[in-house]
């Protein structure tokens, strides 16, 4: 570590004891992190992205000891920790008797989602503060999240204490999140672990649709730029703007001319964000398949074209 990232690491620790907010890159997306053992420095992560209160939050740990003073794991999560972390997996598991992440993290659900982050500066950070850090992806509520640090400036700046910017982040869509609280493992959010990966180690994973809403995150409208956005696209139709994938003649914005959804993954939020300006009628977006990353991209652009709240449709 340099001197200069020990000095920025030094800010955010205090400026994180004091109740204050901080942005920290991770290999999915930035969060927006504060001390999860403070009820007032968790209410401000939900006021500074004006994310209803009944959405809970991740608890970012530096290792799997750290999260098994949280939460109480079971054998397959074990199993799925030492698979997967440090790494973009959130488990949703009961928490313990002592818990000392506050409830307001938890929205009132009896569990609580940890996950060990893949980044350098993040576990510095994790282990400097010497504390759990709740840490929503660092945009306000139902926006695109962010995959470098200019994009938590230009929106939450004003909000946070300290930004600490790690370059683009490497994985580019969000963590994968299981609920291993149940009497079977369900898959809440597709993400950066593919669920095939999952799949190899406990078999095949339910899917939410399969029983009652539990992931408050599983709510329609998210991850939305300005702009409407159109799914399956051949091509753009005039006034739209076009965002391509794999081997084509078009001199559109591709998120992997190779056709490769790990590739693409991390394009994702940030080409989306280059082509939603005033303007365009549409981001019409050519089809992914659906396997690997590719179902955690389609998952948020599905979001990102759903109805928005308010809109008449
Ligand atoms: O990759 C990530 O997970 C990023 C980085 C910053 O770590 N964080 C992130 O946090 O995406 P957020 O708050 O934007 O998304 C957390 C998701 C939401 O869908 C939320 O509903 C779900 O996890 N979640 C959190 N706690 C839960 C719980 N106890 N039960 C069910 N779902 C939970
Ligand atoms: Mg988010």
């Amino acid at each position: 570590m340099t001197a200069a990232t020990r000095i920025e690491i030094d800010e955010a620790v205090s400026a994180l004891a004091a109740g204050r907010l901080v942005a920290f890159p991770t290999e999915t997306v930035y969060g927006l992190g504060a001390d999860s053992t403070s009820d007032e420095a968790v209410a401000r992560v939900y006021e500074a992205k004006g994310r209803p209160v009944f959405n809970p939050l991740i608890a970012h740990l530096p290792d799997l000891a750290a999260a098994e003073r949280l939460v109480v794991f079971t054998d397959a999560a074990r199993r799925l920790a030492r698979a997967f972390w440090p790494g973009p997996l959130t488990l949703v598991l009961p928490r313990t008797a002592d818990c000392p992440v506050s409830l307001l993290a938890s929205a009132g659900l009896e569990t609580l989602a940890v996950r060990v982050p893949d980044h350098p500066l993040a576990l510095s950070l994790l282990r400097a503060v010497g504390r759990p850090l709740v840490a929503p992806s660092a945009n306000p509520s139902g926006q695109l999240s962010p995959t470098t640090a200019q994009h938590v400036r230009d929106a939450l700046g004003n909000k946070v204490a300290v930004v600490l910017d790690g370059g683009p982040c490497r994985v580019g869509v969000e963590s994968t999140v299981v609920d291993l609280s149940g009497e079977r493992p369900v898959l809440l959010r597709p993400g950066g672990v593919p669920a095939e990966s999952i799949d190899a180690i406990l078999g095949p994973l339910a899917m939410p649709g399969e029983g009652p809403i539990r992931s408050p995150g599983q709510l329609e409208s998210h991850y939305a730029p300005a702009a409407a956005v159109r799914l399956n696209a051949a091509e753009a139709r005039p006034g739209e703007a076009l965002l391509a994938f794999g081997p084509t003649s078009s001199p559109a914005l591709n998120l992997s001319p190779a056709g490769d959804v790990v590739e693409a993954a991390a394009n994702l939020f940030s080409y989306l964000r280059r082509l939603d300006r005033p303007g365009i009628t549409a981001i019409s977006v050519m089809p992914i398949p659906e396997h690997g990353l590719g179902r955690a991209i389609n998952d948020r652009l599905r979001r990102a074209a759903a109805p928005r709240p308010g809109s008449a449709s």
